[in-house]
């Protein structure tokens, strides 16, 4: 069974997405030395789409996990690492892969963890930004696109685990996804 996906308006298509990454990929090309941390869930497909740009040496690839957002659209504020690096961050470069900075608690309390834990440093890659929702002010080296102040799915991105598979970047709207559902 195929169940239709509602027509939720779409931010950022397909097209524009990828160019993106390709360019953000382009600006950090070959650099044998970082250890790329892709956040899951929600950043994988944006790392696994800037690692295929990123072309040969391109350093080792890792993942984390945190947990801060339960079931809702609305950030809790208590992050919780809920699966770490596969290997110590001891004396390494470390470029954090994000979906998307919202408050900017994540990437500011994975940085802090990563530096306290004795990384040489630790950067920031994210595929969006929401400028006007910070909270705490975090330095990112970079940005796929700042968007406005509005829930979004799509390219990774979920509302409880829905809609990640989207291959673009749209507005989620409950009353278009309930209206699709009693379509
Ligand atoms: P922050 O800690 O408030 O910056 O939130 C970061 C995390 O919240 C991101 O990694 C996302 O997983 C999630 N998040 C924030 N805004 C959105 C959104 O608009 N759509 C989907 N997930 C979001
Ligand atoms: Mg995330």
């Amino acid at each position: 069974m195929t169940v239709p996906v509602p027509d939720f308006p779409i931010l950022v298509d397909e097209a524009r997405v990828r160019k993106r990454i390709a360019e953000m990929a382009e600006a950090l090309r070959g650099d044998p030395e970082l250890r790329w941390v892709a956040v899951l869930h929600g950043a994988r497909h944006f790392a696994d789409a800037l690692c295929r740009n990123l072309g040969r040496p391109a350093g080792e690839y890792d993942t984390v996990r945190v947990s801060s957002y339960g079931a809702g659209t609305v950030s809790s504020g208590r992050i919780e690492l809920v699966k770490d690096l596969s290997s110590s961050p001891e004396g390494q470069r470390i470029a954090i892969l994000e979906d998307i900075v919202d408050t900017g608690r994540t990437v500011h309390w994975l940085r802090e963890r990563f530096l306290e834990r004795g990384a040489q440093s630790v950067e920031v890659h994210t595929l969006l930004s929401k400028p006007s929702r910070r909270v705490v002010e975090v330095e990112l080296e970079g940005v796929g696109f700042e968007i406005p102040d509005e829930f979004v799915i799509g390219f990774g991105m979920d509302v409880a685990g829905r809609f990640r598979e989207l291959p673009y970047i749209a507005v989620y709207d409950e009353s278009i996804e309930r209206a699709s559902r009693s379509a």
